[in-house]
């Protein structure tokens, strides 16, 4: 059999579609994880700011070079990078064959043969229906313990920065059914988490016989399937949270006590400009009612430094935002503008580069902050951690994470990878909490 190697940039939903991918192509080609030896490499690649792409374009620029010596090699470029850029990308890189764009993945086996055969190949539709959802993952580079399973696809939001309504098209969900059956399959197999995946996951909404089968209904049924199974989520929009999906986080044990909730900006100026389409006390008052029902709930945020227009002001107002929260942890990033979207035709990328890293910095200090102090409060207290596998730092130690999705690293006892134990958490850094285990 031909061997395939696929490289994965950017988001967690990109990991499930390469798994996906390989699925599709398994009758084929076997993975590999050697260069060397692949007779096909896929890119699956990443649009969301401007850094991302300039990796990828690197790491075409490294191929040509290897390409020149190894001409049967086939290199196909996957993702947000093959629908936004389109043919444009196959004149421009000398090492690509052929692109497929996030809904053209069932084309690759004929893709992969014309370009064969010399011609170069490319399909960029975006399709309104497309979920794959009759397509079993192959869970090529697993832990054997968490799974993702991509629930929905596309975004309708149009936040003014946002590439990716463009990238991967309309908002779509995936047939609950096939969601079940490949929950259980992973029961079955041995799993012990699920993540739901979707740009937008509690905007997941699925309509059959008259009955809506909300993403608080459909959560629920994963976490029925098995009291062993985590169940996790992401990413949500803040204005889809509503208190039937806290009460059905809430009600149940093995759906995970932590919410990704990307409030982005934290003044209303910005927050408007961005289309964000909810107010900083609206913000609030969600993290409140998430705070009352689950005082454990932990609570994580995108944040973006320097959007257009944004003033002083605006980004004072981000910090205290942030302090008000006491976020677990946030992902943070400069502003990067992207072609076509709203903000790149209606607003000035004003915030010079100096002032959005000076802001960025800001934000990344307070969060560290915030994370430590968060994991100074769980010293003494007890969580049960499923444990992924063997610490990065010593042989003796093992790493899992709690229901608040902390990292804990703790003595390896006769603990092995997908066991549950309890851990009292001994001490901190502001990444990771040590502990030693507890008889249950
Ligand atoms: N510039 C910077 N950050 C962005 N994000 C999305 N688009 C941009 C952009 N143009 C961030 C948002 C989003 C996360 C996935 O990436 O914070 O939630
Ligand atoms: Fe982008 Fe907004 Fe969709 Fe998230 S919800 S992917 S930020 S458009």
């Amino acid at each position: 059999m031909k061997k395939l190697l696929i490289e994965t940039y950017g988001c967690q939903m990109n990991v499930a579609d390469s798994e996906v991918v390989v699925s599709i192509l398994s009758n084929d080609y076997q993975v590999t994880d050697n260069l060397q030896d692949a007779d096909l490499l896929l890119l699956n690649t990443c649009s969301i700011r401007d850094n991302a792409e300039q990796r990828i374009r690197h790491r075409l620029q490294e191929l040509a070079v290897l390409k020149s010596k190894k001409p049967s090699l086939q290199i196909g470029l996957l993702g947000c990078m093959a629908e936004r850029l389109k043919d444009q990308l196959l004149k421009e890189e000398a090492a690509l064959d052929f692109i497929a764009g996030p809904d053209a993945y069932r084309s690759l086996p004929e893709l992969i043969k014309n370009c064969a055969n010399g011609e170069t190949a490319y399909n960029v539709l975006l399709s309104q229906t497309e979920t794959y959802d009759n397509i079993v993952p192959v869970r090529y580079a697993t832990n054997g313990v968490s799974a993702f399973i991509s629930i929905m696809r596309g975004c309708n939001n149009f936040c003014a920065y946002c590439v990716v309504p463009y990238t991967r098209g309309r908002e779509r969900s995936r047939n609950p059914q096939t969601i079940l059956k490949e929950a259980q399959l992973l029961v079955n197999q041995g799993y012990k988490e699920v993540t739901l995946l979707g740009q937008n996951v509690n905007s997941y909404s699925w309509e059959e016989d008259g009955t809506v089968i909300t993403f608080a209904r459909l959560i629920e049924e994963v976490a029925l399937l098995s009291p062993s199974l985590r169940v996790r989520f992401a990413t949500s929009h803040p204005k889809d949270i509503s208190d039937e999906l806290i009460q059905v986080i809430a009600k149940y044990p093995n759906v995970c006590k932590y919410i990704h909730l990307p409030v982005q900006a934290g003044s209303n100026a910005v927050l408007k400009r961005m289309n964000r389409v909810y107010t900083r006390e609206y913000y609030l008052e969600r993290i409140h009612t998430i705070q009352q029902l689950m005082p454990d709930c932990a609570i994580s945020t995108d944040m973006i430094a320097g959007f257009c227009g944004e003033t002083e002001e605006d980004h004072q107002q981000t910090l205290s935002l942030m302090k008000l929260v006491g976020y677990e942890y946030a992902y943070m990033f400069k502003y990067s503008v992207r072609d076509n979207t709203t903000a790149a035709r209606n607003y000035a990328d004003d915030v010079s580069d100096e002032i959005k890293s000076r802001r960025l910095e800001e934000i990344i200090a307070l969060q560290q902050e915030l994370s430590l102090q968060s994991n100074q409060r769980d010293i003494g207290k007890i969580f049960e951690v499923l444990v992924e596998g063997v610490s990065k730092r010593s042989e003796n130690d093992l790493f899992g994470r709690n229901s608040q999705n902390k990292v804990i690293v703790f003595p390896r006892g006769n603990y092995k990878k997908g066991d549950y134990v309890d851990v009292k958490v001994l001490s901190c850094t502001a990444a990771t909490l040590i502990g030693e285990t507890v008889e249950s």
